[in-house]
């Protein structure tokens, strides 16, 4: 099969595959009308998708995708802007949480979702780690623990201006300020050299988050874990990532033990009108 094939049948050359290829690889061969690819099409192709699902006659077909491949996106299904307002203010950072645990098809279904966030040409280039027992996620947050105490001692301007002698006071207090108590843990990292590493994994981890809601879970972004993956080769290592690899975020996540009635107010936007 070739890169790109067009159904002349369907095919209304309307275009509009041409007009949505962000890599700009898809043109009108001007003897028959239809679209063909360019000569580079196979080096520049960002796998997006984007020419098979815009298409409105289903007409075309890359060799690894076709429309049949892609799910529909159903009229009723859409939400409307109030329904979308309320949802994405309405989604807050959980810190108590139930000890009923969240089932794996969860956690696959949930990082499944994730993955359709934006990413820097597509790359994609998430890697994840669920930390499933709670055990494990208290030792998570026993090891960030470690390396604060370690800070505190030989730095303690730099502990002070982190936060950590509060946190610390908290944790032999018997409060874990790290991982509040959650069940489990989702970390993301990507390679360490990708350019894009911390927006393509923060957007997804976003997206997550996002979606844990929908689901009835809360989650709230784990900073400390994920800056002390990074920081404290023992934690780096007993969460095994690659030595190439840097974690860029942390979530801990379970079942919300309360619900919120309202939502809270931000800061007015910083905008500057041009
Ligand atoms: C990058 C990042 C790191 C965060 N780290 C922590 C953390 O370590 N512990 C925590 O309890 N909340 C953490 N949060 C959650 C914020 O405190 C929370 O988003 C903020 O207070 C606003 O509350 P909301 O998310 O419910 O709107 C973090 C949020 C972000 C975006």
């Amino acid at each position: 099969m070739s890169l790109i094939s067009v159904d002349h049948e369907k095919c209304n050359q309307d275009g509009i595959c041409v007009s949505e290829c962000p890599a700009r690889i898809i043109v009108i061969d001007p003897e028959t009308g239809y679209p063909v690819p360019t000569p580079d099409f196979k080096d520049f192709c960002l796998k997006c998708g984007h020419c098979v699902t815009v298409c409105p006659t289903e007409a075309l077909r890359l060799d690894w995708l076709s429309p049949e491949d892609c799910p529909a996106i159903k009229k009723e299904k859409v939400v409307n802007s109030e329904q979308a307002e309320q949802f994405l203010r309405g989604r807050r950072s959980i810190r108590s949480f139930k000890e009923k645990q969240i089932p794996r098809e969860m956690f696959e279904k949930l990082i499944d979702v994730a993955c359709s966030a934006p990413s820097a040409k597509n790359q994609q280039p998430w890697h994840w780690i669920v930390v499933q027992k709670p055990t494990e996620v208290r030792r998570v947050a026993e090891m960030v623990i470690e390396a604060m105490r370690m800070l505190n001692k030989m730095n303690p301007q730099e502990a002070e201006m982190r936060g950590v002698p509060r946190v610390l006071a908290s944790w032999d207090q018997g409060y874990d300020r790290i991982c509040r108590g959650a069940p489990h843990l989702i970390i993301v990292h990507a390679d360490k050299n990708w350019l894009y590493g911390p927006e393509d994994t923060a957007l997804a981890l976003g997206l997550l988050d996002l979606y844990a809601t929908s689901l009835g879970l809360g989650a709230c972004w784990a900073g400390y874990v994920y800056k002390t993956t990074n920081a404290y080769p023992p934690l780096f290592e007993a969460l095994g990532l690659p030595a190439d690899h840097l974690a860029f975020g942390a979530m801990m996540i379970g079942y919300p033990k309360f619900s919120y009635r309202r939502i809270p107010i931000r800061n007015k936007p910083r905008v500057t009108w041009k």
